[in-house]
């Protein structure tokens, strides 16, 4: 998940596919899932991957009633010993955070959790962290009122929160960038602008990418120092590899179809 560093990635929680994975929301830059079978393969995948680079996976069983709810990035927010349970910002994806909060909870023991109430709305896919910086997308699926409670919930840290207005053309801040690195944000051109960011802390940097390859700008960096990215997005992955970072490719078109991206995935806790 976008809301912890890059070393805290040790365990993560994801969700299986489910039958009704083509009935998944898709608007941005999907049509929507055709194949079930292959979006398994797919997932599977992307479970070995983080396996194989030393991270534990616990896998939750799918539920058909909830088409996206593999997309388990959006249900549940979790920053150094505390969690958010924010209030999905469509109403179709409400009911997929209660045994995803249940095993957060359960995981977690102990650990301090907000909840949203009101009209507060929020998709966890709209956070991104660099280092103790964190951004939040005001979007189609977080309002205002989402944001307040996530700024309450680093009130209390030395963590500072910028908000950055999501283009009508993107579903979430995730959908279009990430933090390979804690120093770096990648960034499609056409999307969003550097006054977006604001300045960066030392030794941090923006990258460009262009515009075409935005779905590429998702990505998971692991503390082993590699990088997950998804396959066929060539300027991504030479300005990545420039920066001496060694990168993990997967298939993501079926994923992709459903708008989802490696992020929307998994929850690092
Ligand atoms: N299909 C992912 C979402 O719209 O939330």
């Amino acid at each position: 998940m976008a809301s912890v560093r890059t070393d805290q990635k040790k365990r993560a929680l994801v969700r299986h596919v489910p039958e009704t994975f083509t009935r998944a929301l898709a608007k941005y830059f999907g049509t929507g899932p055709t194949d079930v079978a292959l979006a398994r393969r797919q997932h599977q995948a992307y479970i070995d991957a983080l396996e194989a680079n030393g991270v534990r996976v616990h896998a939750i069983e799918a539920d058909d009633r909830h088409p996206d709810c593999i997309f388990v990035e959006d249900q549940a927010v979790v920053i150094d010993g505390r969690m958010l349970l924010p209030m999905p910002g469509h109403p179709s994806r409400v009911a997929e955070q209660p045994p995803i909060a249940d095993f957060l909870m359960a995981e977690l023991d102990g650990v301090q959790t907000c909840t949203m109430g009101g009209e507060a709305r929020m998709d966890g896919g709209d956070i991104i962290r660099l280092g103790d910086l964190f951004y939040v997308g005001k979007s189609s699926r977080t309002n205002e009122l989402g944001i307040n409670s996530l700024r309450s919930l680093l009130e209390t840290s030395d963590m500072e929160l910028r908000v950055i207005q999501i283009p009508e053309n993107a579903l979430h801040l995730t959908s279009i960038t990430s933090t390979p690195t804690d120093e770096i944000i990648l960034v499609p051109e056409g999307y969003l602008s550097p006054e977006d960011f604001g300045p960066l802390p030392e030794g941090c940097e923006l990258i460009w990418i262009p515009s075409e390859e935005a779905y590429g700008c998702n990505t998971i960096g692991l503390p082993n120092g590699k990088v997950m990215v998804a396959k066929g997005y060539p300027t991504v992955h030479q300005a990545l590899r420039e920066r001496g970072l060694e990168l993990i490719e997967l298939d993501m078109s079926e994923i992709r179809a459903a708008d989802g991206s490696l992020t929307c995935c998994s929850i690092f806790y």
